[in-house]
C-alpha cells in the first residue's frame, strides 16, 4: 500500500472520469455526439473538470522516474497470484463506480464492446483479443494503487515533458522537473533509442503489456503498451526517441485507439451468445492462468 491519503489516492469519482475527459479532448471525428461542447470542456468551474484537473495535478507531481522504478520492481515480478482470464474479469469488475452506478458500464462491458467493435470491422482475431484484454491492468486499483498510478495519459519519464501532455503546467511540481539528469530533451536516453528503451509513467498499459508480452503479436503488444500515450499517437510528440520499428508500429496503435474511445454503447452485448467465441479465442492465445 502507498503512503497517500484518500483524496490523493482517489481524486476521481470513478476511473471513467479520466476516459470521459479523453473523449472530450479527442471527440469522434464527424460525430458531435459528445455530450459537451468545447466551451463546456473549457469551463473549469464544472465540478467534474475539477476532479480531473486534481487527478492530473497528482499524476504529474508524483510520477517521477524513481516512483516508476519502484512500481516496476513491485509489480513486474508478478507475485500477486494467478487467475484464469475469466476469474480475472470477475476481479476487475469489482472496480465499481460509486458516484454513478446506474449509467456507467462495468469494466468487462467496455472490454467486450471494444473487442466486438474490432471484430465487426473484420480485423484479425489477435486484435479482438487485444481489445478484450487492454484494460486488464486497471486491477492495479484493486491492489491499492492511486488512480493516478493506474490511468491517465502516459508519458516518458527520465527526460523533459512534452508541452502537449494534458495540463503540462503541473509538471513543475515534479522533482524531476528540476533534476538535471532528467530535464533535458533526451534526459537519460539516446536519440532514436526506440520506445522499448524508454521508461513510461506507471499505469495499466505497462502492467497489462508485461502480463501478456509472450502471448500476442508485436502489433497487439504496442496497442496494449502505448494506448494511453496520447502525446505520441495523437500529438506526434517524442519523435526523437522513436526508432524505425516504433514508426512502423504507430499505425497499429492508431488503428486501435478509436475502438477504445468510441465503442462505448449503453446497450450491453449479448454475452451468452458471444461466450463460445471468446472462450475459444482466449484458449487459442492465452495460458490457462495469468500471473498478477
Ligand atoms: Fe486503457
Ligand atoms: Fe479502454
Amino acid at each position: 500500500m502507498s503512503n497517500f491519503d484518500k483524496p490523493q489516492l482517489n481524486p476521481l469519482g470513478s476511473l471513467d472520469e479520466w476516459e470521459d475527459d479523453v473523449l472530450l479532448r479527442y471527440p469522434e471525428p464527424g460525430a458531435i455526439a459528445a455530450a459537451k461542447t468545447t466551451e463546456e470542456y473549457r469551463n473549469y468551474d464544472d465540478p467534474a473538470r475539477d476532479t480531473v484537473r486534481e487527478f492530473y495535478r497528482l499524476n504529474h507531481t508524483f510520477q517521477t522516474y524513481d516512483f516508476v522504478q519502484q512500481k516496476r520492481a513491485e509489480y513486474l515480478a508478478f507475485t500477486r497470484g494467478e487467475k484464469t482470464v475469466w476469474e480475472a474479469f470477475g476481479f476487475l469488475n469489482q472496480l465499481v463506480d460509486d458516484s454513478d452506478p446506474d449509467t456507467d458500464l462495468d469494466q468487462f462491458q467496455h472490454l467486450l464492446q471494444t473487442a466486438e467493435a474490432i471484430r465487426a470491422d473484420g480485423h484479425p482475431d489477435w486484435m479482438v483479443l487485444t481489445g478484450l484484454m487492454h484494460d486488464m491492468g486497471k486491477v492495479l486499483c484493486l491492489f491499492g494503487e492511486p488512480q493516478w498510478a493506474v490511468v491517465g495519459d502516459t508519458f516518458p519519464v527520465g527526460c523533459a515533458y512534452s508541452d502537449k501532455i494534458v495540463y503540462p503546467e503541473f509538471f513543475s511540481a515534479n522533482p524531476d522537473f528540476d533534476d538535471p539528469r532528467f530535464n533535458t530533451r533526451l534526459g537519460i536516453y539516446q536519440e532514436g533509442c526506440g520506445l522499448r528503451n524508454v521508461t513510461m509513467s506507471w499505469g495499466h498499459d505497462e502492467y497489462v503489456y508485461q502480463m501478456l508480452k509472450d502471448h500476442l503479436p508485436e502489433e497487439g503488444l504496442y496497442m496494449l503498451r502505448y494506448h494511453s500515450f496520447y502525446a505520441w499517437h495523437r500529438e506526434g510528440e517524442y519523435g526523437y526517441l522513436l526508432d524505425d520499428h516504433d514508426r512502423k508500429m504507430l499505425r497499429w496503435v492508431n488503428l486501435f485507439n478509436p475502438y477504445d474511445l468510441y465503442s462505448k454503447n449503453p446497450v450491453a452485448p449479448n454475452w451468452n451468445e458471444l461466450r463460445p467465441y471468446y472462450e475459444a479465442l482466449v484458449e487459442k492465445y492465452l495460458p490457462a492462468r495469468l500471473k498478477f
